[in-house]
């Protein structure tokens, strides 16, 4: 009888995944809910898997991936259950002959509600006021209790419109916001006429946007794409909402616009140098933070375990993973 196929789960994930992950071989996993593996704990226990299952908190360099290939048996597939996978190098597996996939699509509806839900929490000051409310401060009605930034009818300016930006959109025309948005290629027209978007440059749309949302992956293009000089196009009413990847926003500058009243607030799901957080971002009252909750939904983080399952599944039965990142390794297929 053939050996069963190795598979390693990095974290807990949503129990439905693991039925379908052991049907295709033996699943060793972390159980540990909210337990985050250190890289030399992954390099201790990765290689020896032909499959790895893991999550946006994993680094999958290049000395990872040639340790796993090195070994007996070798890696064929890293499964990310997340749509960004930039904590992997696609580049290294690629040479490697190693296959990686994500989970696209199952977490765009999700991801887009949170940033809708971020820039109103933001714009209307909804932790602020609910900090001041439960610490007993909340005396009576005043006409400027907690006035925040109007949402409706004002201008909202994307940053990427992929999938997930362009779904923020479509929330954005129920508040009757005019969309501006900027991408690598513009989309077409009748892309742009549906989602009621007028395609910017970078400039134009900082310049004119009351709300800067950022959809686009990062990359090393968009390393640091919101530096000190980005900010300091933006209008001083206008604010920052980033539920993409951290480092696409210079945090420091970020700072440094926050406090000197370059632009007025921010809305952040994500950081730089994840999990910690700037320091002073954690004393402003104009800046809502949240742990990285874009897609945490039952049903989508659900969606996303069974995806990346799926794909597992689909390569140790010989076929192309519906979310296969690199198809050129995928020679017998
Ligand atoms: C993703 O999918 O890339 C998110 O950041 C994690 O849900």
């Amino acid at each position: 009888m053939a050996d069963r196929m190795r598979i390693l789960v990095t974290q807990k994930v949503p129990d439905p995944a693991y039925p379908l992950l052991e049907s295709v071989g033996d699943v060793e996993a972390n159980r540990e809910e909210g337990v985050i593996w250190s890289y030399e704990t992954l390099l201790h226990r990765g290689p020896g898997h032909e499959y790895l299952f893991c999550l946006v908190t994993d680094t999958i360099d290049a000395h990872f991936l040639e340790t796993c290939a090195a070994a007996t048996p070798r890696l064929k597939l890293v499964a990310i259950m997340a749509v960004g996978y930039n904590n992997i190098d696609v580049a290294a597996a690629t040479r490697l002959g190693i296959a990686v996939s994500n989970t696209p699509g199952v977490l765009s509806d999700t991801t887009a509600d949170l940033a809708f839900a971020l820039l109103m929490a933001t714009a209307r000051r909804l932790p602020e006021s609910e900090r001041f409310l439960r610490a007993g401060q909340y005396t009576g009605w005043g006409p400027l209790l907690f006035c925040g930034a109007e949402v409706s009818s004002s201008t909202l300016g994307l940053i990427g419109a992929g999938r997930i930006g362009k779904l923020v959109a479509k929330r954005a025309s129920g508040f009757d916001m005019r969309v501006l948005y900027y991408n690598t290629h513009r989309l077409p027209l009748e892309e742009e006429k549906r989602y009621n978007l007028t395609y910017a440059s970078l400039e134009d749309l900082l310049r004119q946007s009351d709300f800067v949302s950022i959809h686009t992956p990062y990359t090393p293009v968009t390393h640091h794409l919101i530096d000190e000089r980005a900010l300091s196009l933006m209008k001083t009413s206008a604010i920052l909402i980033n539920t993409a990847r951290g480092p696409i926003v210079d945090e420091k500058a970020l700072v440094r616009a926050l406090q000197g009243g370059t632009i007025a607030g921010a809305g952040l799901d994500v950081f730089e140098q994840e999990p910690a957080v700037e320091p002073e971002l954690l004393t402003m009252e104009n800046v809502v933070l949240l742990p990285h909750i874009g897609s945490a939904s039952l049903q989508t983080r659900t969606r996303m375990a069974t995806m990346a399952s799926q794909n597992i599944a689909a390569h140790a039965s010989g076929l192309r993973p519906p979310g296969i990142l690199n198809p050129e390794v995928l020679t017998n297929i």
